[in-house]
């Protein structure tokens, strides 16, 4: 007799599965699958790059990011909670909203130079009303669009967590006149039926971007940066 599984008990296999194996090899997080799937097919990440990892608490992403940057590269975690320091001295995180327009000044502060990658799997307190928690997480997607287009060179990459619904494809379309190529992506990682997803921006188009060293903005003639996303 063929067995039929509840789908709530499929969910927590795959669930339990990364949650396992990310204990198993030491990793802060099962959502560091998610970055590490996406990165080995999208190569937006390589050797020796500067990324910013925005949402990094625990610290799972850090850690997929530093292992593809190595110590030629930089990797900088920020959130609203205190990350467990990491012993590398090429990985650091600061405690910081990133909502609050004062992050910026503090992210250019510890960046070696303009990063090649900013990434954002923040995500807000999940209320289970489904049209809030996807407006909310679209809010926070658009925040960290912002930073990037401010922060990474010309050409650099941007990735960030979304929720399927209807600010999705605004969403995408402002990220879409900012690069060359846009996608939206499911890593294998990823539940299938949740709504999470994650757009994959690459090759920024020039435009507003602060110079780390002069903390200047440099402005390209033919392209104006949009302050708000929403
Ligand atoms: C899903 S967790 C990130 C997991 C992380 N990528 C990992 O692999 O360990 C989402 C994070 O977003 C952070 N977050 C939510 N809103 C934020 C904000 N306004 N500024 C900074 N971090 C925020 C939360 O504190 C939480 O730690």
């Amino acid at each position: 007799m063929k067995r039929i599984l509840p789908k709530a008990w499929i969910k927590d296999r795959k669930r339990e599965y990364y949650y396992k194996k990310a204990k198993a090899e030491q990793y802060r997080s099962r959502a560091t699958y998610k970055l590490s799937q996406a990165i080995e097919i999208y190569n937006f990440i390589k050797r020796g790059d500067v990324v910013v990892d925005l949402g990094a608490a625990p610290g799972g992403w850090i850690q997929a990011t530093r292992k593809v940057v190595g110590k030629t590269g930089y990797v900088l975690g920020v959130d609203l909670k205190p990350i467990e320091p990491f012993p590398w001295e090429y990985v650091r995180t600061i405690v910081a909203d990133m909502t609050d327009p004062e992050t910026l000044g503090q992210i250019l502060t510890f960046l070696p130079r303009n990063p090649d990658a900013v990434i954002s799997d923040a995500s807000p307190n999940i209320s289970g009303v489904w049209e809030v928690d996807h407006a909310r997480q679209i809010d926070l997607a658009g925040k960290a669009l912002q930073l990037a287009l401010k922060l990474l060179r010309p050409g650099g990459n941007f990735f960030a967590k979304v929720f399927e619904g209807d600010l999705l494809n605004d969403f995408i379309m402002t990220v879409k006149s900012r690069f060359e190529a846009v996608e939206v992506i499911k890593p294998k990682a990823s539940r299938a039926k949740s709504s999470e997803m994650y757009v994959l921006a690459m090759k920024m188009k020039p435009g507003n971007i602060i110079d780390e060293k002069t903390k200047s903005v440099g402005k390209s003639p033919e392209l104006d940066l949009v302050d708000d996303v929403e």
